[in-house]
């Protein structure tokens, strides 16, 4: 089992060195931990999928530290409007598809044209990109259907990695924002939210796969599709005002886990596992609470729903995968 690794100078250049030995590394990122191979080598990526025990089809977004290292990822250059957009946005938690290079195997895409790119913000991450010298592809760093690591502990629950490079807790939480930019289509929610793309991409909208509370058959990221985020614990997503929030907790038994908000904590008699502040806490530190229900053996739990705006609206989105079960007090 690697170690945890101290993110110290010789630690970052010894992990470049293992990406471009085509070995797998686990490294911070601003949104969530990435399980990080060389984006040019096609045995590496295959790496990623068998650690992941990742479905074939799901592709994988590419890490870059600069604009002229995207352009060894991508088929065409940027046009002026592209970089402008991207300068607003890079680095930062927002990951958009382009045409793809030749040099981007096709397990990296999972066969699409279209390869997701992204350039993090966490100077770790970019560190790491800058010495290895090439992109790195990356997905969360979890077994495939489990929650995302925010925590470089929680990375220890994959296999066949070669090192984990620590730093501390993500501070976003929650994967990047997916943009289709040529179709002005948010694939996957995030913390970008549509109301910061809107004044730069005035046509910019959710894809409609995810008004659907259902798995959709079509979608158009293919990672929506797959069942995500889920711990063993059975949680239920709870949808109600706080009093009728608060009376439903208090019948609840007390082996069943409660994570709600401050305003709800306040009415109950009993003590909630965790409280989260507002939707951007909850968001931090959702896969932290996520991890915390298996490891402290709870069976069953139950989180209160938050309201579906802003970055309320991309936690949600992993909330409702994540539950096996919504209930709604009325
Ligand atoms: O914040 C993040 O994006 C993290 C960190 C490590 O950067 N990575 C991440 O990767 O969340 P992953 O593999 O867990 O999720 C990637 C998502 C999936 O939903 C996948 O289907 C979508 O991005 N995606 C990747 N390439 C795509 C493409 N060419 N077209 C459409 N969707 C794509
Ligand atoms: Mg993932």
């Amino acid at each position: 089992m690697p170690s945890i690794l101290f993110p110290s100078t010789a630690n970052i250049s010894r992990c470049a060195r293992l990406i471009r030995s085509g070995k797998l590394v686990v490294f911070p990122t601003e949104t969530v931990y990435g399980l990080g191979a060389n984006a040019f080598s096609e045995s590496g990526v295959e790496r990623i999928f068998a650690a992941k025990k990742r479905p074939k089809k799901n592709p994988v977004i590419v890490h870059v530290s600069s604009f002229r290292m995207l352009g060894s990822v991508i088929a065409k250059p940027l046009t002026p409007t592209q970089l402008r957009l991207l300068k607003l946005f890079w680095p930062g938690p927002l990951s958009v598809l382009f045409p793809r290079s030749d040099r981007i195997p096709s397990n990296v895409t999972a066969g699409l044209d279209t390869v997701a790119v992204r350039m993090p913000s966490n100077p770790i991450a970019r560190r790491l990109i800058r010495e290895a010298g090439v992109p790195i592809a990356a997905p969360s760093a979890n077994p495939a259907t489990r929650p995302s690591a925010t925590l470089s502990v929680h990375a220890k629950k994959l296999r066949g990695v070669s090192a984990i490079l620590d730093g501390g807790q993500s501070v976003f939480g929650i994967e990047s924002t997916v943009l289709d930019l040529e179709n002005q289509l948010i694939l996957r929610p995030g913390p970008i939210g549509l109301s910061d793309l809107k004044p730069f991409l005035p046509n910019v909208r959710f894809h409609s796969s995810l008004k659907f509370e259902k798995i959709p058959k079509k979608v158009a990221s293919p990672g929506m599709a797959f069942k995500h985020y889920s711990p063993d614990c059975a949680v239920s997503l709870v949808f109600g005002s706080s009093s009728r929030l608060a009376a439903f907790v208090d019948s609840l038994p007390e082996k069943t886990a409660v994570i709600c908000s401050a305003s709800v904590a306040k009415k109950l008699r009993r003590k909630p596992l965790f409280v989260f502040l507002s939707s951007k806490d909850l968001a931090r530190n959702l896969f932290v609470f996520l991890h915390a229900l298996d490891d402290r053996g709870f069976k069953s739990a139950v989180i209160q729903a938050v309201a579906e705006r802003g970055i309320g609206f991309s936690v949600m989105n992993r909330l409702k995968k994540a539950c096996s079960k919504k209930i709604r007090l009325t």
